[in-house]
Order: C-alpha cells, then structure tokens, then sequence
C-alpha cells in the first residue's frame, strides 16, 4: 500500500501521547480548578492564558490565539513538519512508524490492542470468581489480613488456581486462541510442557490503567514461596514503568492536593480501605520520570510513605530525585519501627496514620533525621559526626532565617554552641560562596530575586542606601539592635546578604562582642566593610534611624501592593469564574491595595511631621 500516515496510525499515536505529559516536559503546567493552564510558550506574557483541555486533548492560548492538538503543539515548539512531528511523538511513545505499512496493518495492530485488554478483563473476571464463587486458600488468606469483600471487589481482585492450565482452558473455551492469550501475558510456552498458565495458586491483583483497562496482573504467593509477587511481563499493553497501581483510583479522590505513594499493592488496598483513597504504588520498580509527571498531573504535593528498612530508605531517596527533576513537590512520611502502611493501619488506626501525614517532613527535616539515626548516642564522637553532618545539610537552606532555627535546634539537641555549628556552616557556605563568585564576578549584591521583579528600579532608589546604613547602626552600637528589630525584621532586607546578616545579629543580640562579625562571616568580609565605611548621617540619629525604618516599611508595602496587582491580573484572566466572583475578587483585593496606599502615605506623614 501506499506511503503515507494513515489517520488510524495518526490517531493511534495521539492516544499515546497524552497532551498534558507532552506539555509538560517544555513548560510548567498548573491545575486550577479542572483546567490546565500555563505561561503561554508562543508569545511574551505574564499571566497564563494557555489553556489545556485535558477531555479534548486541545490547547489554546487567548492572548495570542494559537491552538490545536499535541501534533501542532510540537509542530510550533519543536519547528518540525507534520510528518516529522508525529515521528517525534511516535518515538517518544515507542511506536514503530513504519511508512510502507499498510492500513491494514495498522488497522489490526489497533484491534489486537483493545483484543488483549478484553482478554485480560474477561481473565479477571475469571480470577474474581474463583476468589469469590468458593472457599479457597486465597479468600482466607485475605480475610486474615483483615481485606473486607467490599474491598476485594473494588479492587477486582482474584485468585489463579493451583493448576498449570486453568486459566488457559477457560480463555480457550470463550473463544481466545492460544497466540493471542501468550501475547497478554498470561500463558507461558516452552519446547517439552507446552502452553502452561503463567499465575499459578496466587492472588491476584489487576493493573489498570487510568482509562479503566486492565493492561495486566500482578499475583501474590499465598505461602512463603518465590518469588512473593510476580508480574505480568512486558506485552503491547503492559509496561511497568508507565503505570501506577491505584492510580485509577486515587485521581478521584485527591485529598489535600496530595496523592500519598507506597511502596507495595497491600499498602494501597489497605489505606484505600482506610479511607486513603488517594494512595499508589509503583509496582516494584523505582519511580520513572514518566510516573512522576503522571503523578504530578493529578496532584499538587505527594507524600511518599516507603518502608523504613533501608532498601525502602533508598527507595525514597531515589523517587525524591525523580520527584525533584519533574519539579514535583514532596514531603516525606516516616512510620516508626519499619512499619509499612499496611501494618500500621492495622496496628494503630487511621486517625494515626493521618497525624503521621500531616508530620511528613522536608528533604532538609527528612536527611537530619536520617543523619541522627547514624549518630544515635551521645558520645563526642555521635554529637560532633551529628554536628558536622547536619552542617552540611543546613548549608543547603537559602533562608538565612531558617538557617538560624535549624542551627539553634541542633546546638540544643547536641550540646553543642551555636557559634560552632554556624562557624561549620558558613565555613561549607564559604567554599560554595567562593566558586559562584568566581562564576559571577563583579556583581556586587545578589538582591532576592521576588524584590527585583516586583518593584520598579525607580522605587528602589535609596533602599540599600537604608539597609545598610540600618546594618551598619547595628553593628557600631550593639544597643540599636533590639530598637531596629522592634520595627523591621531580617525578611524586610532585600539583599540576600543583608538578610544573613541580620538574621545573625537578631540571634546574638544579647551576647555580641565587638568586631566578631567580621570573624563570622569571612565571606561577606567585603560587604561588611563596605557597609562600615558608608557615611550616616550622624546629625540626628534617632530621626534618621526612623527615616530608614519607615524606608524598609514603605519598599514591603510596595512588594505587596505588586503581589495583590498581580494578583488582580490573574483574576481577570481567569477563564472559570463568573463575572460576579471576579467582581467581588477584584473589589476585596482593590480594598487590601487601597488599606497598603493609605499606609504608605501615613508613613509618609509621620516623617514629614518629626
Ligand atoms: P514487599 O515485599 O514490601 O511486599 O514488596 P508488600 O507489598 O508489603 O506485600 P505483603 O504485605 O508482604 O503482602 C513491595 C512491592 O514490591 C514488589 C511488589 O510490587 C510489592 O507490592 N515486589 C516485591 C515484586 O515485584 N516482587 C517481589 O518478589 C517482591
Ligand atoms: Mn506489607
């Protein structure tokens, strides 16, 4: 036949490329509401007005009109032809396009894909039955567990019996060839025995997709053999790394925003059983960034909740560097006593369970805490490694206001000073601080970056001028400090240098001795100094002092204003409100704008009036 893309093969590849995983791999997608929106990549604009229709599969931007279906998307993106673009996607979908074939074979490559989704559904059914119709090892097996029937059925899930071709002469008999019933996964063949079926005397668990087909089985020992799970393998409709077990259902029941991940399918029947309905596995393999972007679709934060044994450890750490590349939010939830879900739900009850989830930690709360599992005790040696470690991790933190709470909690729980651990901080601080100047010489001040977008250039004048003349009070005369942080706090200050600095002087008001802070931070030795030798206007110091404060105050009403303007914008590009939510949207936040400008004029009116 002829050479050409036949609107089937066409069709068949759009099926496999869902828009909002292609999407996402070139720009950031958010859910609202039950819409898909972004910044759009085709033309220059603030506010997302790129729209995804995930039911359609259809894109369209209203600020520049552009729009179509995931060929077109990566048609513009990528500059490709049509041709060359449904390659591109063909590719990344592992499909064959092979030009000379025909419309035929493409036709009946279609049909033995929805053929083995039937067959896989009726051999479900089949293992249903033979869990539920009768007594067998299976339903008792799970009974003990504490699996209620409800469960197993909405979970599907069954039992293969103990025999090498059950299964085999059942399918046969509904009318399914042998070939066919091999392809799916489900009977084996070899030269001396032949056809034999693949699960044998096992429980079993099917795998849906999110559409709703089963693409394949994993089944469950019921004794102490091996292997304790067992996969379908590979087949045109079965790919482990493409599939999350319970995902089907737990993208309908998102609680919080979160989709909880687990490690094994008991752990999922349990907590949906629990009421967890938004819990999934994957099946035994580490996360893939395919999973990942999949996850991130449906949710906005996961919480991972893996076994606290150490192949479960480093389970975690591997799916939160999966998790970390898709720029998927995470926490992590630690159970005590190397507890998997399913035993602690049986063991203390859901109500536990869920105070453990609102625990979950933070990449940084989550490797101290594995670091004071290393160092348990209380010996030099313990304390000075937890000391050292946690150092490390602390380094990481760009708030200069958080690294001080983390800093005066480890000094509290090792018995170590303060001044220590942040001399070790800033000593791994130093080492980083001096290769990225290296990398970005001659730029003087990094200014937190939120600041320098938010507020024209016009209205910073004069502010750094302030935020290190208020440094520089400080540090000639330790007794301002207290006066100073009374009205502006470290976060006030807009250069990330400033902040640090302050952040620490906050800390150390009452015991500061002279000079120390330049000791303390070697690497801002530059600025510090620059900071000592800018003039004060020594004429009146407690106006002037006020004179910068009301400066500081003024620049974050300002920041704020931008925020709510911002926030205003995106109100009224909004596709999903009605037009008298918007109204009332725009005026609460109008009144907010108008409450910021009557503030600043205030301050303006008091250092008019001193
Ligand atoms: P676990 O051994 O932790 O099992 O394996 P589990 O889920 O807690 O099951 P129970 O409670 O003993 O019944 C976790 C996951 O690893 C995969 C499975 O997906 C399992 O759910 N696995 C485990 C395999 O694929 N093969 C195996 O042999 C074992
Ligand atoms: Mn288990």
């Amino acid at each position: 036949m002829g050479n050409f893309l036949s609107e089937e093969l066409i069709n068949e590849i759009k099926d496999a490329n869902e828009i909002i995983d292609v999407i996402s791999q070139y720009i950031q997608v958010k859910k609202v509401g039950s819409s898909y929106k972004a910044l759009c990549p085709f033309h220059n604009e603030k506010t997302p007005s790129f729209i995804i229709n995930q039911e359609k599969q259809i894109y369209k931007c209203f600020g520049c009109g552009e729009g179509g279906d995931v060929i077109s998307f990566i048609m513009k993106m990528e500059n490709l032809d049509f041709i060359e673009s449904v390659k591109l996607l063909a590719g990344r979908a592992n499909i064959e396009i092979n030009r000379t074939e025909s419309l035929e074979n493409i036709k009946r490559r279609l049909k033995e894909k929805s053929l083995y989704y039937e067959i896989n559904r009726k051999a479900g059914l089949y293992f249903y039955d033979n869990l539920t119709k009768q007594p067998n090892p299976a339903l008792k097996y799970l009974s003990e567990r504490g699996i209620t029937s409800k469960t197993l059925t909405s979970f599907g899930l069954g039992y293969s019996m103990d025999s090498w071709d059950n299964l085999m002469l059942y399918l046969q008999k509904e009318g399914y060839n042998l070939d066919d019933i091999q392809k799916c996964g489900l009977i084996r063949s070899n030269k001396s025995d032949g056809y034999y079926d693949y699960f044998r005397n096992r429980i079993m668990f099917p795998i849906f997709n999110t559409k709703g087909d089963v693409t394949g089985f994993g089944g469950r020992v019921i004794d102490d053999s091996m292997p304790k799970y067992l996969n379908s393998p590979e087949t045109l409709v079965f790919n482990k790394s493409n599939i999350l077990y319970g995902l089907n259902f737990a993208r309908k029941n998102i609680r919080n925003g979160q989709i909880i991940l687990v490690e094994g399918y008991m752990d999922v029947i349990a907590l949906h059983q629990a009421d967890f309905k938004n819990a999934v596995a994957s099946l035994g393999t580490s996360l893939t960034e395919y999973q990942g972007r999949l996850l991130k679709k449906y949710c906005d934060e996961i919480i991972i909740c893996f076994d606290g044994d150490e192949a479960g450890t480093k389970a975690t750490m591997r799916n939160l560097d999966i998790l970390s590349k898709v720029d998927c939010r995470f926490r992590i939830m630690v159970l005590p006593d190397d507890r998997d879900p399913d035993d602690f739900i049986k063991l203390y009850g859901r109500d536990e369970f869920q105070e453990h989830i609102d625990k979950s930690m933070s990449l940084i709360d989550y490797k101290i805490f594995l670091t004071k599992n290393k160092y348990p005790g209380n010996t030099i040696e313990d304390r000075v490694g937890l000391a050292k470690e946690v150092s490390n991790i602390i380094k990481d933190i760009k708030s200069p206001v958080e690294r001080e709470a983390y800093i005066e909690k480890i000094a509290n729980e090792t018995g170590i000073s303060k001044e220590s651990i942040r001399l070790e901080v800033l000593d791994k601080v130093k080492s980083t601080f001096v290769y990225k100047n290296n990398l970005k010489r001659g730029s003087d001040y990094k200014r937190s970056n939120n600041y320098i977008e938010m507020v024209p250039l016009a209205e910073q004048k004069g502010h750094i001028i302030a935020e290190k003349q208020l440094i520089k009070f400080m540090i000639t005369d330790n007794k301002l400090i207290k006066h100073i942080l009374n009205n502006v706090s470290a976060e006030d200050f807009s250069v990330t240098e400033h902040q640090e600095i302050v952040a620490y002087l906050a800390s150390n008001m009452d015991n500061m001795k002279d000079k120390e802070i330049e000791n303390l931070f070697p690497h801002l030795e530059e600025n510090i100094n620059k900071i000592l030798s800018t003039d004060i206007e020594y004429i009146d110091l407690n106006n002037t002092l006020d004179k910068y404060i009301v400066n500081l105050k003024k620049y974050k009403l300002l920041y704020n204003i931008r925020i709510l303007e911002e926030e205003q914008h995106n109100i009224v590009n909004s596709s999903n409100l009605t037009e008298e939510e918007v109204e009332s949207k725009l005026l609460d936040i109008g009144i907010k704008i108008m409450k910021k400008n009557a503030q600043i004029q205030k301050l303006k009116s008091s250092m008019k009036g001193g």
